[in-house]
């Protein structure tokens, strides 16, 4: 276990208890598995040096060399299912907010959760839930281009950024862990208790496109317009200028 995690408070839910592993397929796959045997508690964190099947949104894979932050997080919200789907952006805000710690930039965010810098990606969450009457978990993966060199982005490099390349000094990844997941409870904690107006609030104030014109490919249909609103239900409100489309899963690519 890195030292630097030691400093996590042991009152936190997140980090409450981290496994670190050099290599593995994926840190979600890894809870999954841990969720079999019934032995992995709320709060642990799953934390890879690297990944070698990591992935992504919609079945893509993410690269994850060496140089990066690859973690899983377990939670059990409990939670009406509507009220689940939130938390891709409550999480998002928390995450770029913890990152914005770290450079002279503000993070920004594409809709519904990926972390952007000068307009590049920066870092992915995928969430993974399963609600039913024997068992309710959130797996709540995140990853971060901290040290990772332009050439290992690899093709990715016109569209990903790496956290180093906008910071003079050196990036250390369990301080930047132990600060994002700071944040994460923080947000989280507060959604829990307060719920989502403040957190939609900042939200809007980071979207790298409300108020512009995008086009959001969605399972059945493209759907295009100038994105007007993110609702209190975090769906995003288009003007198509025939009618206002309301969108709640899709990639969205700003014109
Ligand atoms: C995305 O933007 O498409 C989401 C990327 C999520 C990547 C993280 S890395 C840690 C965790 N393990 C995975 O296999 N994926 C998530």
């Amino acid at each position: 276990m890195p030292d630097k995690l030691m400093n996590i408070p042991k009152n936190s839910l997140l980090g409450n208890k981290i496994i670190y592993l050099d290599k593995v397929d994926s840190t979600s796959d890894y809870i999954r598995r841990e969720l079999e045997t019934g032995e992995i508690t709320e709060g642990t964190v799953v934390l890879a040096g690297c990944q070698m099947k990591g992935r992504g949104r919609a079945g893509r894979a993410w690269e994850s060399p060496p140089g990066g932050l690859w973690f899983s997080v377990l939670l059990r919200p409990r939670l009406p299912i509507d009220a689940m789907a939130l938390l891709s952006l409550v999480f998002a805000v928390g995450i770029s907010r913890g990152l914005d710690r770290f450079i002279k930039y503000r993070c920004e965010i594409k809709w519904p959760n990926d972390i952007y810098l000068d307009q590049k990606k920066l870092a992915g969450i995928l969430l993974e839930t399963s609600v039913s009457e024997e068992d309710v978990y959130l797996i709540v993966g995140v990853g971060i281009n901290v040290n990772i060199d332009r050439d290992e982005l690899g093709s990715l490099s016109s569209m990903a950024v790496s956290l180093c390349d906008y910071s003079s000094a050196a990036l250390d990844l369990d301080s930047i862990l132990e600060i994002v997941l700071q944040y994460m409870e923080s947000y989280y904690l507060n959604f829990l208790h307060q719920g989502f107006d403040e957190i939609l609030k900042e939200f809007k104030a980071v979207c790298l496109h409300l108020g512009k014109r995008v086009e959001i490919a969605c399972s059945s249909r493209i759907v295009s317009g100038i994105n007007v609103d993110i609702d209190s239900m975090g769906k995003l409100l288009v003007d198509t200028g025939i009618d206002i489309e309301k969108v709640s899963a899709g990639d969205v690519r700003v014109l």
